[in-house]
């Protein structure tokens, strides 16, 4: 099964422009494949879905049955991008033989929201993508939304952590910890996310992350972090650049391979 997923990662996903690259979607698959082993259930939620790359790696791991919603105000117009943000969204699931479930999608700005918006359509969240409106008020909203619908075993990515191009995604995801001191914490983070849970889970998913047989080709650093141990993964460059390489030269499906 994780096979047929990994090949989905590293090829069919790669027509819907987006912004997963395949080490992030390596570690949605290791924490979504442990939440289910240890039977932790809850519905899924992704603000900011843009063509649905995430989205649809998401319903790829975890089925046409869970509860994913799907949260973004769908206004992009784009004369070149070949039609309207939800249309194209939709087509793209069309080309995957991927569905989108139209009535937990939210067409709306997601700093407008409640708890309840997300809780009525999906229970509480298990899995909580973050990649909407990237400055500081957006954050400090959706931080607070995802919270407060999350389920006690649930985590909460954010993206673009750390990236120079949007410094008020990392302040207001340090602003979030330091004000979530012991509740929330760090587990894990890559080049371009964060990874974020309870503390009472803390030591569950820092050993999901550790022992996954999909995260192996990476280097595990461990970094301290407002309070907590994180597993920092490292992509080492030799591996990027062979990944890189055979991109180049189509050979998507054994793209896979650099990362094994
Ligand atoms: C970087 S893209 C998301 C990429 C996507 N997660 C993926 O996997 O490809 C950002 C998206 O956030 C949406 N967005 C921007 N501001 C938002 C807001 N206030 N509420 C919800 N979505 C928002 C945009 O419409 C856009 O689709």
């Amino acid at each position: 099964m994780t096979s047929s997923i990994r090949k989905f990662i590293f090829h069919d996903l790669q027509a819907i422009e987006g912004y997963i690259d395949p080490p992030d979607a390596l570690v949605f698959l290791a924490i979504l494949g442990s939440q289910q082993a240890a039977s932790l259930e809850g519905g899924l939620a992704e603000i900011g879905v843009y063509y649905g790359r995430s989205y649809f790696l998401l319903r790829k791991i975890c089925g046409d049955a869970e509860k994913i919603v799907a949260i973004d105000p769908f206004d992009i117009v784009k004369p070149d991008h070949g039609g309207a943000q939800y249309d194209r969204f939709v087509a793209g699931g069309r080309q995957l033989g991927l569905s989108v479930d139209g009535g937990r999608v939210i067409k709306s700005d997601s700093t407008l929201l409640r708890a309840e918006d997300i809780i009525e359509r999906a229970g509480m969240v298990r899995f909580f993508s973050i990649d909407g409106g990237h400055m500081l008020h957006h954050v400090e909203a959706d931080s607070r939304l995802a919270a407060a619908s999350l389920a006690e075993h649930g985590i909460i990515v954010f993206d673009d952590t750390f990236n120079p191009a949007w410094p008020e995604v990392t302040a207001g995801v340090t602003d979030f910890l330091r004000e979530e001191a012991g509740r929330f914490s760090v587990f894990c983070l890559t080049k371009y996310k964060t990874y974020v849970c309870r503390q009472a889970f803390h030591e569950f998913y820092s050993r999901t992350i550790k022992t996954s047989p999909e995260l192996k080709a990476f280097d595990h650093l461990e970094t301290e972090f407002l309070g907590s141990t994180a597993i920092r993964l490292h992509n080492p460059m030799r591996r990027r650049i062979a990944y890189e390489v055979m991109v180049g030269l189509g050979m998507r499906a054994l793209s896979e391979r650099a990362y094994r």
